[in-house]
């Protein structure tokens, strides 16, 4: 059985084991194909001639559910006994702190190029070539802070009141717990995340940078909470909504007979659970 544990609290040899797991997943030209997925996705999500799928729309939390557990999958092909960490950004909010350690993730880009100097992401280990680009830059970058801090506590607990789980018109103007969630009502939560790390993170190539995975743990941990607090305030909308992915229709890519629905994903506990 596969857990989710706060990044904070894993081991050595925990930390170890994901960063090698994740080195080779890198080295097996499998992650890039996971960015390339991530980017095509995101793209097609701004451009209002596709269905939105992945981001702006209510299969956001189990698109990216979803795309969690395909990767989680390709990292227990390298070690069994790897699993996604979560970062709580609520608690671990230093720029210099775990995850942000050599060990782990490494820490903030130089000045100018933001590009990150140490740990086992920096370019100068020759193990993480950034090639699924938007740019030039063949480096990992970061600026880990901004205009805007992280979301705390408080903007958590105002997304988690929200008994509905989304709402006409399903887009990034719905009410609702997901759109307030992924960030696009009230306070920033999930998009926020992605601005203050700030290089790859704020672009649809974000999961260049491993710590989209650790983001994405806790945004999907955040929607378990929830799912465990409204057991009566299910997956919305449920069907016949032309411009929105419906309970029982199929995420692109993961279409036809293979297809995975919002309702497959609804028990994460068929495939993890979070410690
Ligand atoms: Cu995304
Ligand atoms: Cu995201």
């Amino acid at each position: 059985m596969t857990v989710r544990k706060n990044q904070a609290n894993l081991t050595a040899t925990e930390r170890k084991n994901f960063v090698d797991a994740v080195i080779e997943v890198k080295r097996r030209g499998v992650y890039d194909e996971f960015v390339t997925l991530h980017r095509t996705r995101f793209i097609q999500d701004m451009d209002p001639a596709h269905i939105r799928t992945g981001h702006n729309t209510p299969s956001f939390l189990p698109w990216h559910r979803q795309y969690l557990i395909a990767f989680e999958r390709e990292l227990q092909k390298v070690n069994w006994s790897v699993s996604i960490p979560y970062w709580d950004w609520t608690t671990a909010r230093s720029r210099t702190g775990s995850p942000w350690v050599a060990d782990l993730l490494g820490g903030a880009g130089r000045d100018g190029d933001q590009q990150v100097m140490d740990g086992p992401f920096a370019h100068s280990t020759g193990d993480w070539p950034i090639t699924v680009q938007v740019d030039t830059h063949p480096f990992l970058r970061r600026t880990l802070g901004g205009t805007y801090p992280l979301p705390s506590q408080s903007d958590v607990d105002a997304a988690l009141a929200l008994p509905t789980y989304d709402a006409p018109p399903w887009n990034e103007n719905a009410p609702g717990f997901r759109n307030t969630l992924e960030g696009n009502q009230g306070v920033w939560l999930h998009n926020q995340v992605h601005i203050w790390v700030g290089g790859q993170m704020g672009q649809p190539v974000s999961p260049n940078d491993p710590v989209f995975w650790l983001h994405h743990a806790f945004v999907d941990k955040l929607w378990a909470d929830w799912q465990r607090r409204y057991p009566n305030s299910g997956y919305l909308p449920t069907g016949n909504t032309p411009d929105a992915v419906d309970l029982n229709e199929t995420m692109a890519p993961w279409t036809g007979v293979n297809g995975v629905t919002p309702a497959q994903v609804l028990d994460h506990t068929r495939y993890y659970t979070y410690v």
